[in-house]
């Protein structure tokens, strides 16, 4: 059966370690929403242009092509930005970027193109609540800013990444500001998601509680 998981949730919960490992499980394709803000917000700071001016960064809408590539490697107009949109300017101009109607519909739309094809396991803050609001299995995955903290800047020190736990916390708490309190499309958890709060379970625990879930809403399908 083909079927959609939308999981969604703020900044930094671990939503896509927890949705690469439950794809792979499940055989789902794994798709991140936010690598392609991530992916305009480059292309903007790439360009030189104000990530705050919301008229000049959406003037850019039609010279951008975001590609999420099956090995997860992101390409915008063809270019391996895979790294690069981890890093923090990227991450302290995304909020801005993601608050953009035009942009919002731009991407959307390649979203549920993405999703008409396969099973897919989609990561945001507005997929159950806008993308995807047929989805079968809706989840919002939270943890303390503390946790969430320093859940990202041990990833971002394993990978070589330059950053201050304080730095860190400072982002994801600006950003769980804007992305819920912007006008279109917010974070908010939708009114059928199953709320998982990941603050004290490791990553196998919060993958395994996934499945769970899904079997459990794919059985209540088939016996409906
Ligand atoms: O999940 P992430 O940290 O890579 O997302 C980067 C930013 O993009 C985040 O601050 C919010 C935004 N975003 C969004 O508004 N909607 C999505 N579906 C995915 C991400």
């Amino acid at each position: 059966m083909k079927i959609a998981v939308a999981i969604d949730g703020p900044a930094a919960a671990g939503k896509s370690t927890v949705a690469k490992k439950v794809a792979e499980i499940k055989g789902y394709t794994y798709i991140d929403t936010g690598a392609m803000y991530r992916a305009f917000t480059w292309y903007c700071l790439q360009k030189g242009v104000d990530c705050q001016d919301e008229k000049a960064c959406c003037d850019l809408i039609p010279e951008v092509n975001i590609e999420l590539r099956p090995d997860r490697v992101v390409l915008c107009n063809g270019i391996d930005v895979s790294k690069p949109i981890r890093e923090s300017l990227v991450s302290s101009n995304v909020s801005y970027i993601a608050s953009y109607k035009d942009i919002r519909l731009f991407l959307v739309e390649q979203q549920r193109k993405m999703a008409e094809k396969d099973s897919v396991i989609m990561d945001g803050r507005d997929i159950g609540t806008y993308v995807l609001p047929n989805a079968e299995v809706k989840i919002y995955q939270i943890a303390s800013v503390e946790t969430r903290a320093i859940r990202r800047y041990e990833e971002n020190i394993g990978k070589g990444m330059e950053c201050t736990l304080e730095e860190i916390e400072e982002d994801v708490r600006r950003r769980d500001y804007i992305d819920s309190h912007r006008d279109f499309a917010p974070l908010k958890p939708a009114p059928d998601s199953v709320l998982l709060d990941t603050s004290f379970m490791n990553v196998d625990e919060v993958v395994a509680a996934v499945i769970e879930i899904i079997d459990k809403k794919l059985a209540e399908k088939e016996n409906a």
